[in-house]
């Protein structure tokens, strides 16, 4: 496996791979790898001939307020877990490399950031596009892995990709799991036990809401209350937004009538957990 950390490395390693006639994958994470990262460089793995994974803490994606500073770093770690994982090259450039100077052009999509995380990280998902289409620019990917854990974050580079004709095939992944349900997040490495096990309440939130619409509710205020029910239950949970939105625009629905989001965001003590179930209706 070869870990790069400068462009014109690992531009130079991938010219030699496309005149080959190899297919490129890409998988762009910000490290601490996890068994949600692990799908996607799985899938990668099975379908290009060179898979990269980006690992890279990109700072234009955090707030003023937000957890830059105490985002989990552990390089040596997330170098044995894509060994293990047959990655072909790990790409790990430092802050210098990718912004060398301040980044004055940005990539703004509209409407699909307005609500849910959007609402509450302003200026985030313009962070998340931005460094991924810069390293789209450098990878030159034929296909990029994203989670469905991070469903708005997804659509968003799918909205991206499609609007700037970017040339690669945008493969969204299953939410990985906990066996209670807490969707596996670098972000839970923050909980205690206590807290820990009071998370999972998202997770219960959500299929409560779900089973709502199984039901055959279609009200989005009644499918919302379920899950806030739930989530009141759980006094050390905070909730900052539970919302039923549709799956292409990432925006609430009043009544439901096609394919749909349940997405939740709560705060455990001061750490940010995120989740979301998708209904294609019936
Ligand atoms: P990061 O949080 O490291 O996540 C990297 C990728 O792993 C994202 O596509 C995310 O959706 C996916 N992922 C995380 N947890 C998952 C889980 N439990 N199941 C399935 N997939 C999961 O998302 C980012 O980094 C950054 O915003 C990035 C896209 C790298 C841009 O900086």
């Amino acid at each position: 496996m070869q870990v790069i950390r400068t462009i014109a490395e690992i531009r130079e390693v991938i010219r030699n791979a496309k005149r080959a006639g190899h297919s490129v994958g890409l998988v762009p994470t910000m490290g601490a790898l996890h068994t949600g990262h692990g799908r996607l460089i799985d899938q990668g793995r099975a379908e290009c001939d060179l898979l990269v994974v980006s690992i890279f803490v990109n700072p234009l994606q955090f707030g003023p307020n937000e957890d830059y500073e105490r985002y989990p770093r552990c390089l040596n770690d997330d170098l044995e877990f894509c060994e293990n994982h047959r990655v072909d090259l790990v790409f790990c450039p430092d802050t210098k490399e990718l912004y060398p100077n301040a980044q004055k052009t940005y990539v703004e999509v509209e409407e699909i950031p307005r609500e849910l995380c959007g609402r509450f990280r302003p200026g985030h998902f313009r962070g998340v596009a931005t460094v991924v289409l810069k390293l789209f620019n450098i990878v030159l990917p034929d296909r990029a892995y994203f989670g469905e854990k991070d469903a708005q974050q997804l659509r968003v580079i799918q909205q991206m990709t499609a609007d700037l004709n970017l040339p690669v095939e945008i493969v969204a992944v299953p939410t990985v799991r906990e066996p209670d349900g807490l969707a596996v997040s670098s972000r839970n490495r923050y909980l205690n036990p206590e807290q820990r096990q009071s998370a999972t309440v998202l997770y219960r939130a959500l299929n409560a809401a779900f089973q709502q619409l199984c039901a055959g509710e279609r009200d989005a205020a009644k499918v919302v209350a379920a899950g806030q029910a739930v989530l009141a239950e759980e006094p050390g949970v905070r909730e900052e937004y539970l919302e039923v939105v549709d799956a292409e625009s990432m925006i609430p629905v009043k009544t439901i009538t096609g394919p749909v989001r349940i997405a939740g965001a709560v705060w455990v003590a001061n750490t940010r957990l995120i989740d979301n179930l998708y209904w294609k209706g019936c």
